[in-house]
């Protein structure tokens, strides 16, 4: 299991405590590596209008991308509870943007369980921009 290098762990809990959460009371906070070695984290957001919330690891990729950058080289998320939260379906095709199928996802829980994988194996057979615009 690899360690989470104490300046993740310290802006991911940093961040979870700002997570908008006030409908799922489930507050998520992610933080994504970019391939030049910054950080850029992000929490879940949510609105009454509940279908315009926002994910934590989507909240994270804006700020990347706001930022000038392109490539995703590596993916925290912290969750509360027992277990471990995985990024849903929307969050692994907007991290796959950025990604690639070997990127590490690190999924951590504040009651201390992890869960270690990649991009790939959570969204096997991605769809992405390499099928656009082929001739
Ligand atoms: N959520 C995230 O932000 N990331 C995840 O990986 C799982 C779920 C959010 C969405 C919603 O605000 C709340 O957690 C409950 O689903």
């Amino acid at each position: 299991m690899p360690a989470t290098p104490r300046e993740v762990l310290e802006l991911l809990q940093r961040l979870l405590s700002r997570a908008y959460a006030p409908y799922s009371q489930y507050p998520v906070a992610a933080v994504v590596r970019s391939s030049t070695g910054r950080l850029y984290g992000g929490v879940n957001v949510e609105n009454a209008a509940y279908p315009l919330s926002r994910c934590a690891e989507q909240s994270a990729t804006l700020q990347m991308v706001s930022a000038g950058e392109r490539e995703i080289a590596e993916v925290w998320v912290l969750s509360q509870g027992p277990q471990p939260a995985t990024p849903c379906g929307g969050c692994r095709q907007v991290l796959s943007e950025f990604a690639r199928p070997e990127t590490p996802v690190h999924c951590l829980s504040t009651g201390g369980s992890e869960l270690h994988v990649t991009l790939g194996e959570l969204l096997p057979h991605a769809f992405g921009k390499r099928y656009l615009h082929q001739t």
